[in-house]
């Protein structure tokens, strides 16, 4: 994948103590682009009413500016001067706010979100997140920050800063290290239209949501899902989170050469002679496994095998997420 085109900046790593959280604050005021920590993955932020700004994080991330942001604001008050509640989605954010979910509704009259980072659409993604720094963050800023995970558009999502370094150095003004994230998935995202609908797996199980709504999530096939997620590429819409190496799913034998991206005990024949290995969960934990995801493709990508096998992952609590993020790993590019 080509590298995007962006004018050098020096990019600032600080400690996300007071302040680093200050000074982040003050460069989302100026316009400038801060990489910070999130409970799901780390997030490439700009003042979401501010459409130079958000030019330029497109620019740096080198992401199709048909695929819209999600606003990450402090709290439901907040998120209620972006968009209008409707019961389903209120009844949500009080479920599951501050956290891993992000709600797409309609935009409220005035919606400061810049149309650059809604994609020109009359909805808008919302998300309180639970991590203490970027909260801290978004009330010493005070508005709405638009966030897309911290890497170049098609790349495997950082959990560390160092992923984010690797990925955006030169193309971002700062990068606030609060250490590696808790969930390692992206949000969940549910549109709150009549009938609420699963549009993307993530930190909260969908199973925990149909209970707080007493129905099941419509769930767009997945062809539909990709479209949603990147409009402006339709030939390689499924085709995300890639790493160089090929990724093999659902293995159980291991070839010559292949690494293993392992999931509880390992039995599996060829298994020994592994290139490379890491297992995501020994126990067989989704939620630990989701925390180590992103990582350990990375990590095995960079141990230079040509491929990465992947051991069957059981689709409950966060599997499903992890599988949808393994599927678009896996896509042919
Ligand atoms: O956990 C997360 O959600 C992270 C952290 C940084 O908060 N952010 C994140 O953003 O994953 P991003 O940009 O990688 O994914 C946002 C997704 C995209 O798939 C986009 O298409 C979808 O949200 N989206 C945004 N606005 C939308 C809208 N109005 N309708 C439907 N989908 C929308
Ligand atoms: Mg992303």
């Amino acid at each position: 994948m080509p590298e995007p085109e962006t004018t050098e900046l020096k990019t600032q790593v600080l400690p996300a103590d007071a302040k680093g959280i200050s000074a982040a604050a003050g460069v989302f005021a100026r316009g400038g682009l801060v990489a910070f920590p999130t409970e799901t993955v780390y997030g490439l932020g700009a003042d979401a009413s501010n459409a130079a700004a958000i030019a330029h994080l497109y620019q740096a991330k080198g992401r199709p500016a048909f695929n819209p942001l999600i606003a990450h604001v402090a709290d439901l008050g907040a998120a209620r001067r972006i968009g209008r509640f409707d019961a389903t989605a209120e009844r949500l954010a009080a479920a599951f706010w501050p956290g891993p979910l992000t709600l797409v509704v309609p935009q409220a009259d005035g919606c400061p979100v810049a149309d650059l980072a809604t994609a020109g659409l009359d909805t808008v993604a919302i998300r309180v997140p639970a991590h203490p720094i970027a909260r801290a963050l978004l009330a010493a800023f005070g508005g709405a920050v638009v966030a897309p995970s911290a890497n170049i558009s098609g790349h495997v999502s950082p959990t560390t800063a160092a992923h984010v370094a690797a990925d955006l150095t030169g193309r971002i003004d700062l990068i606030l290290d609060g250490g590696p994230v808790e969930v390692g998935v992206e949000s969940t995202i549910v549109g709150c239209f009549e009938a609420p609908a699963l549009l993307r797996p993530g930190g909260v199980p969908s199973e925990a949501i149909e209970a707080v709504l007493g129905r099941p999530l419509a769930r767009r096939v997945t062809a539909e899902m990709h479209a949603a997620e990147q409009p402006l590429a339709p030939g390689m819409l499924a085709s995300h989170y890639a790493p160089r190496a090929a990724v093999r799913l659902e293995a159980n034998d291991l070839a010559a050469g292949e690494a293993l991206l392992a999931f509880g005990p390992v039995n599996l024949p060829g298994a020994a002679g592994a290139a490379a290995m890491l297992n995501l969960s020994p126990s067989g934990d989704p939620a630990e496994a989701a925390t180590h995801l992103f990582g350990y493709l990375r990590s095995l990508d960079a141990s230079g095998a040509r491929s990465i096998a992947v051991m069957p992952i059981p689709n409950d609590g966060l599997g499903e997420a992890i599988n949808d993020r393994l599927r678009r790993a896996a896509a042919p590019r």
